[in-house]
């Protein structure tokens, strides 16, 4: 069964803001300025939609945003978001169950492959691979374990909370950055927040070269 951020959907902001001050939220900035004007972009999974807001401050007219949200009560104050006059549509499902045309020059995923098991990640990565433009961007950001105690601590609880109350199925991270490299994308930027513990990275579409 999907995950249900319903549950959470009233205190999520505030608690991640609790827990990690503005990291999650500068690690997701960090990647807007990657994206061009006049573009069509996917972003999955993104919650609340505080992004929607974000992402018009940058861009006030001009993008084309598909916002995929399986959660109803994260899709309700989704809708609610400030989008200036870029044209959003906002699809309440989940992603690997929406028909995606090969369309977009941007995707974004923030802190969505966390909540995934192994084979679900490759096939939302898959799926999601095939919908961006030869030559687009990937703009992603998650957790990444570099070796520090306290990190395998928090992420443990943070496993054990969303399991509890939203049934994710993940109760450790998949291997998020081999999927780029099996599909051949090319890290463009990267940065790292709250200690190396969250990692934003751009990676752009390359052309698979079959070795003869
Ligand atoms: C960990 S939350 C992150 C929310 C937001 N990006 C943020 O950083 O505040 C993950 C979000 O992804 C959504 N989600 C999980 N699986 C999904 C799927 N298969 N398709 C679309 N959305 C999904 C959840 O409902 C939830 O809102």
């Amino acid at each position: 069964m999907a995950a249900n951020y319903n549950n959470s959907a009233w205190f999520y902001d505030r608690l991640s803001r609790l827990v990690y001050g503005k990291a999650l939220i500068k690690a997701q900035v960090y990647l807007l300025r990657y994206i061009p004007t006049d573009t069509n972009i996917l972003i999955v999974g993104g919650g609340t939609g505080w992004i929607l807001e974000e992402i018009s401050v940058i861009h006030p007219a001009g993008l084309t945003i598909t916002y995929v949200e399986v959660a109803p009560a994260m899709m309700a104050l989704s809708k609610k978001r400030q989008t200036a006059k870029n044209q959003v549509s906002f699809i309440n499902q989940a992603v690997e169950e929406v028909l995606l045309e090969p369309v977009y020059d941007v995707i974004i995923t923030p802190f969505l492959f966390d909540n995934f098991q192994e084979q679900t990640l490759e096939k939302v990565f898959e799926h999601l691979h095939q919908s961006l433009k030869l030559g687009g961007m990937w703009l992603n950001t998650d957790f990444q374990l570099t070796g520090k105690w306290w990190q395998r601590v928090l992420l443990r609880s943070m496993f054990l909370f969303f399991k509890i109350l939203c049934n994710i199925e993940a109760s450790s991270l998949p291997d998020i950055d081999s999927q780029y490299k099996k599909h051949h994308y090319q890290s463009v930027s990267k940065n790292t927040f709250y200690g190396d513990f969250i990692v934003a990275e751009v990676y752009k579409k390359e052309l698979a070269l079959t070795k003869i």
